[in-house]
């Protein structure tokens, strides 16, 4: 009978209990931010397409605890958010190469983390969500050459200096930003048509997470560190059409697996049409580091629909054929089901859902979207996919970069003339879901 106690016990505290909860980043909710990329580009006329800034939002930096009482109140037992670099380190190194650190920002920070303890949820910490301090931008951004240097030095302060927190993400879909910022010219630095960046961008963030993940595992073997990715589906808009299939395969190896497989091995091969290949062999094994990832983040917002071109730009991306939400994005739970499956089997790693959602300002589609998705990942778990959390984006209202406040993602509606927060509907779908799948 002790035996069995004992034994009861020890798998009570060994056993992983799934974590539900919700995900945000610093520059889309915390209100007041500190001069970055983000903060010089949003100054020039034209780039947000609703002419909105990021001043105000839900006020997240003061108003945490209100964010954290409703996801307590809802079930949750995690919360992701992301510290904003520009805060920590406001100013550039000295020439000597000194370091200067805002204290108050780190221990605001603390009192965060803090608060998602008291509040039962387990923190999330993303390094880097898209932002840039400006001293950073101005040295060249992701193309510095001391880029992954100075992330290294931001990382390992973080993880000495903020206390009680178990779970890192280094970067918030790392290939978003050096697409937005050298291709589409939608987000900071508004570069059009430059692969050679682009791809450049990517190997810098790549070496930039390796060079972390080796100081921070030194500092706390135990952390659990990870990338969250955007996983999309691509699909060949005709099966029949040959140079469909070849061009949806090429684009899922170029956003997909080579930047997983650069997180996972430390090596990469990068490519994209109109750029010079980037290789670097896969480093040599650290300190008992065979890999650079403890687990996959994983966000996912749907599917394209691949077709081929004559002309250039050689491919066009297009919506699938179910609903869509208020962006135009087309809503397709079976991909979750897709890349949850194939990424755990070509990976073999534990999952964390760390983002999933969609824009939908009268909450119509929300509920819907909740039941289905998290059916799907059910499915996956059945079939024995490790899939150990669920994130969905957002928690509140926030501000979707280059389109501005009228996106509106939130579980939580805020209205920005007043502050005011009112939870929409889906909020209480999704307490009833967490309740009808458990913590197991
Ligand atoms: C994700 C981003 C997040 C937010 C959602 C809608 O790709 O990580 O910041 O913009 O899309």
């Amino acid at each position: 009978m002790k035996l069995l106690l004992v034994i009861a016990l020890l798998w009570a505290a060994t056993a992983q209990a799934f974590f539900w909860g919700v995900s945000n980043s610093a520059f889309q909710v915390e209100g007041s931010p500190k001069p970055s990329d983000w903060t010089e580009f949003i100054k020039k006329s034209g780039t947000i397409a609703d002419g909105t800034n990021a001043d105000k939002l839900s006020g997240f930096w003061k108003n945490y605890d209100k964010d954290f009482t409703y996801a307590q109140q809802t079930g949750m037992n995690t919360f992701r958010i992301s510290i904003a670099w520009e805060r920590i380190q406001p100013d550039a190194p000295s020439d000597t190469g000194s370091y200067t650190w805002d204290d108050e920002a780190l221990a605001h920070y603390q009192k965060m983390v803090d608060s998602m303890r008291a509040h039962g949820l387990e923190p999330f910490i993303n390094l880097h969500h898209y932002v840039l301090p400006k001293w950073l931008a101005d040295e060249g951004g992701y193309l510095s050459e001391h880029f992954p240097e100075y992330f290294e030095k931001f990382s390992i302060y973080m993880v000495r200096h903020l206390k009680n927190v178990k779970f890192w993400i280094t970067f918030n879909e790392p290939n978003a930003p050096t697409l937005q910022g050298y291709r589409t010219g939608a987000w900071p630095p508004g570069i059009k048509d430059d692969p050679e960046s682009e791809l450049q961008g990517n190997a810098n963030i790549i070496r930039a997470h390796r060079r972390a993940y080796v100081a921070m595992k030194k500092f706390d073997p135990n952390l659990q560190i990870s990338l969250a990715h955007h996983y999309r589906i691509f699909e060949p808009k005709s099966r029949f059409n040959p140079a469909d299939v070849v061009m949806s395969s090429s684009a899922n190896r170029i956003w997909n697996l080579n930047i997983l497989d650069g997180f996972l091995t430390g090596g990469f091969t990068l490519w994209t049409p109109g750029a010079e290949i980037i290789r670097e062999p896969k480093p040599i094994i650290h300190q008992n580091i065979s890999k650079f990832l403890d687990f996959l983040g994983i966000n996912y917002y749907g599917r394209y629909k691949i077709r081929a071109l004559l002309k250039k730009p050689n491919v066009a991306l297009e919506e699938g054929p179910n609903e869509k939400s208020d962006l135009g994005w087309e809503i397709h739970p079976e991909g979750f089901y897709e890349a949850l499956k194939f990424c755990y089997k070509r990976y073999n790693l534990p999952i964390y859902v760390t983002e999933n959602g969609l824009a939908d300002s009268e909450d119509k589609l929300r509920s819907k979207f909740l039941i289905d998705h998290l059916q799907q990942m059910q499915k996956a778990r059945d079939e024995g996919v490790d899939i150990r959390a669920y994130m969905h984006w957002s928690m509140t209202d926030n501000f979707e970069w280059s389109l501005g406040q009228k996106p509106r993602f939130g579980l939580i509606a805020i209205d920005y003339e007043t502050g005011e927060y009112k939870p929409r509907k889906s909020l209480e779908t999704y307490k009833y879901l967490i309740k009808k799948y458990g913590y197991k």
